[in-house]
């Protein structure tokens, strides 16, 4: 039998119920910090994320699914982060406007070949936000972050920490990247052969390393927060006072460097204690120069993305935010012309907004009366002979089990009081 693939899985009716309200608080909380949805392709050319994630990075270097396009001409890569292809979509749509910022939501699926764990999968899916401006102001940083507090506040989520970190820039960090390749150079017999290789190339992405022999060293090793420059010091101190005045407190994490190259000064991590090993529930960071480096106007970035399987594991009382609903209406019937009038009835009460559930399969009208029962319909309405023979329905509250005959038009007359509260379209 063919079954879902190895670190992917189905999202059911029931729980896709939980999705939609998931996604329908990220989209109000978004909405009113003025980020507008963007959905970009789930691939893309391979190059886009080799220039901006990293070449010597997990994701690249071991965890993207990539092939060849079908005639050869080009290496394509499924999506394994939002944050690029937003950029390219930024760049190629000239969306760049010096009077304003640009504010992008995105929520769907991307695609890493890690090991599959609790909270980790091959599919997974991100909410993420990115700002695009010709302004570094480390106030957009604190207010982004207040929004992903609003949004884990709104969802339940309590419990969890903000650890954050600034990595420096173009001025700063070159002089610290030759120091950390010495230090890494004669620490060398006792590191991994990855961690020698990345010594070399990308020396900041040693501290990424998970074999457990390699830690001692990386934990000896200079960290890049206290080699910061000036103007990175002083946009830090500003974040944090930032943070300080909106009431969000926070745990600077010096060794914090994140897994993706694009990142420079603010990077910052949500973790949360109920998650297990893979704790990380939302991060992100400021990636200025990220728009040039993928040949696009100078633009300032910072943004973040949320893991949704994680969140969804950190919410302490899923059901209550899409409580179980039954259909609005059963129709009941029996003998072939009450089962015509009713697929008539099922028609006009659906195309007024009512969910409606009709017995296709002939059972008797008491089995039907306890299907009804089990999928919690709120009224059953009953069309047996009796009802063909009068023209009147007998309509049952299935919660206050009152009971009343009422005709065709009656009931949906009745209707615009009863849309009042109810699912609406749903
Ligand atoms: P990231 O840290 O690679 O950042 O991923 C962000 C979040 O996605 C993680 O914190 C985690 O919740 C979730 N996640 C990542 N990998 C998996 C997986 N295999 N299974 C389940 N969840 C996962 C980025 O992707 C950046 N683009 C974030 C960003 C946006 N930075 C600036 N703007």
């Amino acid at each position: 039998m063919v079954q879902a693939v190895r670190g992917t899985f189905d999202i059911l009716p029931t729980e896709a119920r939980l999705w939609q309200a998931i996604e329908g608080e990220l989209r109000a909380v978004f909405g009113a910090y003025g980020f507008g949805e963007i959905r970009t392709p789930v691939f893309e050319a391979t190059e886009l994320f080799v220039r901006s994630v990293g070449e010597e990075t997990d994701i690249v270097s071991k965890e993207m699914y990539t092939f060849s396009d079908r005639d050869g001409s080009t290496s394509l890569t499924l999506r394994p982060e939002g944050t690029a292809p937003v950029v390219r979509s930024y760049i190629e749509h000239r969306l760049s406007d010096e009077s304003r910022m640009i504010k992008l939501y995105y929520i769907g699926p991307m695609f890493r070949r890690e090991r599959p764990q609790k909270g980790r999968f091959r599919q997974f899916h991100q909410a993420g936000v990115e700002v695009l401006s010709g302004n570094d102001n480390p106030a957009i940083e604190a207010e982004t972050i207040e929004m992903l507090a609003l949004v884990l506040a709104r969802l339940g989520v309590t419990g969890y920490e903000l650890l954050i970190n600034s990595i420096g820039c173009g001025e700063c960090r070159p002089a610290f990247l030759g120091r950390l390749r010495a230090e890494i150079g004669q620490q060398s017999a006792a590191l991994c052969a990855d961690c020698r290789r990345r010594g070399e190339k990308n020396p900041l992405r040693v501290f990424d390393c998970k074999v457990p022999s390699c830690q001692p060293v990386i934990a000896a090793l200079p960290t890049v927060t206290s080699s910061l420059c000036r103007a990175c010091e002083v946009h830090f101190a500003r974040f944090r006072q930032y943070l300080d005045e909106r009431g969000l407190p926070y745990r600077v994490d010096e060794r914090l460097v994140r897994g993706l190259d694009y990142y420079m000064r603010t990077t910052f991590e949500v973790v949360s204690g109920s998650l297990g090993a893979q704790d990380t529930l939302a991060a992100g960071g400021r990636y200025d120069g990220l728009a040039e480096d993928l040949e696009g106007p100078p633009t300032k970035g910072f943004g973040f993305a949320m893991g949704l399987e994680r969140l969804m594991l950190s919410i302490p009382d899923p059901g209550v935010l899409a409580p179980e609903r039954g259909p609005d209406y059963f129709l009941a019937t029996h003998g072939d012309e009450a089962f015509r009038l009713a697929t008539g009835l099922a028609r006009k009460l659906r195309a007024a907004g009512q969910a409606v559930y009709i017995d296709f399969d002939g059972r008797s009208l008491k089995s039907q009366m306890r299907l009804a029962g089990k999928l919690k319909a709120s009224r059953v309405v009953i069309l047996g002979e009796d009802e063909v023979r009068s023209g009147k329905l007998t309509v049952r509250d299935m919660q206050t089990r009152e009971q009343g005959e009422w005709t065709e038009d009656e009931l949906l007359a009745g209707i615009p009081a009863d849309l009042q509260g109810s699912r609406g379209s749903g």
